[in-house]
């Protein structure tokens, strides 16, 4: 799924040039169209769809790899691409809590890039696909006010979980309570996100995560509803004007991906929805509504993130685009 998108997303990118094609022992020396199910809504083009695979450990003609690998594989692969020099712009859950390794979202924390200054040979991941949404909401939050606690419940789609995924007699008529090793991303990841770069390393944000994650039958495009307790009260109209003027490095830069506005506030009851909202600006933006007071917490809020293009792909190559900019890559 995650691979799909890159290629869609990398095709007329104005930097990148897609130069080879890796994958497992599975499709390797087939055709990608031979070696795939293609299910993007443009046609794959013919010079990508003749391309033969390759495995991951010859030599890649490239500096730059995108990487969409199970995390089981990304454990092996991404540390011997790092070891010959490639610089692993990674989508897996393998390094991400790395304490040499930048979990990165260019809005938020791109000072952390300082984990891999001068290095040749490095790894830079994303965030967890819901986590990217959620980090995105929380952050003008813990600029103006700081957060203590936050309870998130996520309603998560389909392509989250790669292709095939789930059985359709398993989610079709369906709600799954359970996603495996997902809440712990959910409840560990931002406080790494929103650390404060130190000495060559990242201290880590104190705050408390509550996350139960949940598997809806909806295409593309995580929900999240969240509960958040804040350390200095905020008023309503402060809160959607705070997230509104958001905005980090990839909209001064001018990068290719950023959305112009990285985050949108509904004031409608019914919305963000995900078969309205998720391809915001490319599906690179994130979508807000239904804010109002929590007897629990101080605010909730409903939020939603496109998984695999901001939640993956789209934030990797955002992430790339980034490191290219700053002198980097
Ligand atoms: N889907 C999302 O919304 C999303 C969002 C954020 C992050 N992620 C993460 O991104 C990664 C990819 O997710 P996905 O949904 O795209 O999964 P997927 O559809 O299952 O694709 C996994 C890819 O990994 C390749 N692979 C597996 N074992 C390999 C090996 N030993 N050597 C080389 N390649 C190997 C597969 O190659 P073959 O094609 O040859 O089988 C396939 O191309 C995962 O780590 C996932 O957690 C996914």
């Amino acid at each position: 799924m995650v691979g799909q998108k890159f290629i869609e997303l990398l095709l007329d990118h104005p930097w990148f040039e897609i130069a080879a094609l890796a994958a497992s022992e599975r499709s390797v020396g087939k055709p990608y169209k031979e070696a795939t199910i293609w299910r993007m809504k443009t046609p794959i083009p013919k010079e990508i769809a003749e391309m033969p695979v390759v495995g991951c450990d010859v030599k890649l003609p490239s500096r730059v790899a995108f990487s969409g690998l199970t995390s089981q594989a990304a454990k092996i692969v991404e540390k011997d691409l790092l070891d010959r020099g490639v610089v692993v712009i990674s989508n897996a859950g393998s390094y991400r809590m790395d304490p040499a390794v930048p979990l990165l979202i260019p809005e938020i924390n791109s000072d952390h890039l300082q984990l891999v200054d001068g290095k040749t040979g490095m790894i830079v991941t994303n965030p967890n696909c819901s986590v990217i949404g959620i980090a995105m909401a929380l952050k003008p939050l813990i600029d103006h006010w700081g957060i203590d606690d936050v309870q998130v419940v996520t309603l998560q789609a389909l392509s989250g979980a790669g292709y095939p995924g789930v059985a359709s007699l398993d989610i079709i008529d369906n709600v799954i309570p359970f996603i495996s090793n997902e809440e712990d991303k959910v409840e560990t990841e931002p406080q790494k996100i929103f650390g404060e770069y130190k000495n060559g390393k990242i201290d880590p944000y104190p705050m408390r995560i509550s996350a139960q994650c949940t598997r809806v039958p909806v295409a593309d495009g995580h929900t999240a509803c969240i509960s958040v307790k804040l350390k200095k009260k905020a008023r309503h109209e402060e809160i959607i004007e705070a997230w509104e003027s958001f905005r980090g490095r990839p909209q001064e830069l001018d990068l290719p991906l950023a959305p112009k506005q990285p985050i949108h506030y509904f004031s409608e009851p019914s919305y963000p929805q995900p078969k309205l909202h998720r391809n915001l600006e490319g599906g690179m933006a994130v979508s807000i509504g239904r804010l109002r007071p929590c007897p629990l917490n101080d605010w909730k809020f409903v939020l939603l993130s496109h998984n695999t293009v901001r939640g993956a792909a789209g934030g990797a190559i955002l992430n790339a685009e980034l490191m290219v900019k700053e002198g980097r890559i």
